[in-house]
């Protein structure tokens, strides 16, 4: 019998919960920051790597804008997420739906296309390279106001049939889902998919705010949704995929211990979890990185593993006929 660590990389899976600006490794932080003259504040990668140890969110995310300064040109967006799909095609990843905030590049000066037309090209290498099929969902971030969102659906309207949905990012707590009703409402007009985080360190009423205002198709973490039953009644009635990401949670302490992780419990209770990276190049590990550590932590069955593999397809946003095309990749694997 194979171990469950080949067992695991060999999986099929899709990762649905990547920031692609979280990809960059501290190594690729100063090639970028060399080819553009950008100065930064560490001198070595070693001084980078220590200075990720963080108590929270807002803690990775003061430091994660920063990292994201070095990225300028559209060939830095390209090569962020070349060398992110070839680790991924590595972890036995065959679809990615990739996050990226445009309004952290906009506002620091960059035209709006530089990061989505390097990351497309990219996307589309990585399918002619690696095999690995990607969507691409566009972030706002929370912490600015919804007209900023707004000004950023109009800026992304060019490439609205290119893009896989959109979804809402950055420090949760104060910045409620219904913060951003009236730009989700119009995205959805538009035909785009809607995600959002919620209940990472915000409360369960922002998880019913992300399903009854902004009306998701899929959440992102959602691990606080487990303190209220009825809410999570509700996400197992309606088969809501959660996208989780168990390193990120240990590094940003929403979890002490992994043995702790809530993953087992909400595939218990019937919710449609799945195992995700985050930000794999600020929290310790990529796709199946995250994937052996939670396995090993909380004694994962191979039933269980293959229900978490299946559950990352049936919750992407891949056609029918693409996701009964992966299943069966899943099932032979198995057999
Ligand atoms: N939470 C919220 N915003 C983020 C994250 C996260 O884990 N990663 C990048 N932006
Ligand atoms: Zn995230």
């Amino acid at each position: 019998m194979t171990s469950d660590i080949d067992f695991i990389r060999g999986l099929p899976k899709a990762e649905l919960h990547l920031h692609i600006e979280g990809s960059l490794e501290p190594e690729q932080m100063f090639e970028f920051a060399r080819r553009n003259r950008v100065a930064l504040p560490f001198k070595t990668v070693e001084e980078v790597r220590a200075a990720y140890a963080f108590s929270n969110l807002q803690d990775f995310l003061d430091i994660y804008y920063q990292g994201a300064g070095v990225l300028m040109t559209e060939p830095d967006f390209h090569d962020l997420a070349m060398a992110y799909f070839r680790r991924a095609a590595a972890d036995g990843a065959r679809h990615v739906e990739m996050f990226f905030d445009p309004q952290t590049h906009t506002d620091r000066g960059l035209p709006f296309s530089v990061a989505i037309d390097g990351l497309l090209s990219g996307m589309a290498e990585a399918k002619a390279e690696l095999g690995v099929s990607s969507k691409l969902i566009l972030c706002f971030l929370r912490h600015l106001d919804e007209e900023a969102a707004f000004a950023t659906l109009k800026a992304a309207e060019p490439y609205f049939s290119r893009l896989g949905g959109v979804g809402l990012d950055s420090s949760e707590v104060g910045h409620p889902p219904s913060k951003f009703a009236g730009v989700f409402k119009a995205a959805h007009r538009r035909g785009l998919k809607l995600v959002a985080h919620a209940g990472e360190e915000g409360p369960p009423e922002y998880v019913w705010e992300a399903l009854d205002v902004l009306g998701v198709d899929r959440l992102d973490h959602g691990n606080r949704s487990l303190e209220d039953p009825a809410l999570v009644e509700r996400l197992v009635a309606s088969g809501m995929t959660l996208t989780v990401c168990p390193l990120s949670n240990l590094k940003l302490c929403v979890v002490d211990d992994l043995k702790a992780h809530p993953l087992k419990r909400m595939l218990d209770l019937g919710l449609k979890a799945t195992v995700n990276s985050d930000d794999p190049a600020y929290f310790g590990g990529y796709l199946a990185q995250n994937w052996i550590e939670t396995a090993d932590a909380l004694r994962l069955t191979r039933e269980e593993l293959v229900t978490l593999a299946k559950n990352s397809f049936t919750g992407s946003f891949l056609s029918p006929a693409e996701i009964a095309t992966h299943l069966a990749a899943i099932d032979a694997y198995v057999a």
